[in-house]
């Protein structure tokens, strides 16, 4: 880091920056491949009104996927990743440089940054993270009652392992399904789901869940989409409510999208609701509340799985669609 000037009295700072870039637009199943480490370097001003950020975490999230693509209906809501250019990306880092009144030197802050050792962040809010996404999405969107019958997919990843611990404080029951028998024993065992399954040793999805739920599902919290959403709305009951939150397995294979029976949605008067967890983030410090006192009081489990370094980015990232992360997927920089 130099410094190398003078404006308004405070220095000019100038820091060499190492960043992750995709090679070229990725359309299938990410490789490590596509990805490469560039070196730039940021300059912070005085009078910019920006904050200089040293990453100290970085968020791996399966949405990115959908960014790196020539073209997604995602690119309405967040712009698509230009190949060579940074990719911005939530996070949590420490200010070195603030000409900003709301942070100061030295205060650790999380938000939007991106895969680079440093972020220059732009004035004014930028939170975010999984936890909101879990809360909002089950507690806002699905709107459980006592006793309701709850179906979580990808039920050991970040925001399912946490959909799953809400359904248990709201006193509901909760089925997960997940991509190992490690995973499964999470659910069962650590987590307080009430009952896990292995998805990938269930050939005939429909059939599991009859079996999982002879009652009927009340609400299904999606992260997966194409065959596992078929199933589950084969399976919902009458005024059921479904969270569409992610649709992961769609993401690498677009060839594979769900073809749910609408028959089944008109005649159960199945709710339907895609979420993004954009429209939530005023809500924000009432939920960061929330989630640390059930944290401190140990009503609630947040698993991480931490890789080390930059250069781990590319597998941290691809290790998301190959199932190999448990929890929220996070590299750690410094
Ligand atoms: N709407 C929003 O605002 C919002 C915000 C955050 C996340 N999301 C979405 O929520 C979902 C979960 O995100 P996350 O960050 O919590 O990721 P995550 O669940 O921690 O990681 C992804 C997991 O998805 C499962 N998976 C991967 N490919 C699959 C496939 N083809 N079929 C079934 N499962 C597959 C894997 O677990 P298994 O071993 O169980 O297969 C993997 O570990 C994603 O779809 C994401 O895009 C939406």
């Amino acid at each position: 880091m130099s410094e190398c000037g003078c404006l308004v009295g405070r220095p000019v700072m100038e820091v060499e920056s190492r960043y992750v870039a995709v090679r070229h637009h990725v359309e299938g199943f990410p490789s490590e491949e596509d990805f490469k480490v560039k070196t730039g370097r940021l300059r912070w001003r005085p009078e910019s009104g920006e904050v200089l950020v040293r990453n100290l975490y970085l968020s791996m999230d399966p949405y990115q996927l959908n960014r790196m693509k020539r073209r997604s209906p995602s690119h309405v809501a967040v712009d698509g990743i230009v190949p060579g250019e940074r990719i911005t990306a939530y996070g949590a880092g420490k200010v070195v440089a603030s000409a900003c009144a709301e942070y100061k030197e030295g205060d650790v802050v999380a938000g939007l940054l991106g895969w680079e050792d440093y972020t220059l962040v732009p004035a004014g809010p930028r939170a975010g993270t999984s936890g909101i996404t879990a809360y909002d999405g089950f507690f806002e969107v699905c709107k459980p009652q006592r006793g309701e019958k709850v179906f979580v997919s990808a039920a050991s990843g970040s925001v399912g392992s946490l959909v799953g611990q809400f359904a248990k404080l709201a006193s509901c029951y909760v089925v997960g399904c997940a991509g190992s028998n490690a995973k499964v024993d999470l659910l069962k065992n650590e987590l307080g789901f009430d009952d896990a399954f292995n998805y990938k040793e269930e050939p005939d999805m429909k059939s599991a869940l009859k079996r999982y739920f002879p009652d009927g599902i009340d609400i299904y919290f999606d992260n997966v989409g194409g065959k596992t959403l078929e199933a589950a709305l084969a399976s919902m009951n009458t005024h059921g409510r479904v969270a569409l939150c992610g649709a992961i397995s769609e993401y690498t294979d677009a060839g594979h999208r769900a073809s749910p029976d609408l028959l089944e949605v008109i005649y159960k008067r199945i709710a339907i609701r895609g979420f993004v967890i954009w429209e939530f983030l005023t809500r924000f410090s009432e939920f960061t509340g929330i989630i640390s006192d059930w944290i401190c009081q140990g009503k609630v489990q947040p698993i991480e799985d931490v890789s080390n370094g930059l250069e781990s980015v590319p597998s941290a990232f691809t290790a998301l669609f190959l199932g190999l992360n448990i929890g929220k997927k996070l590299v750690k920089l410094a």
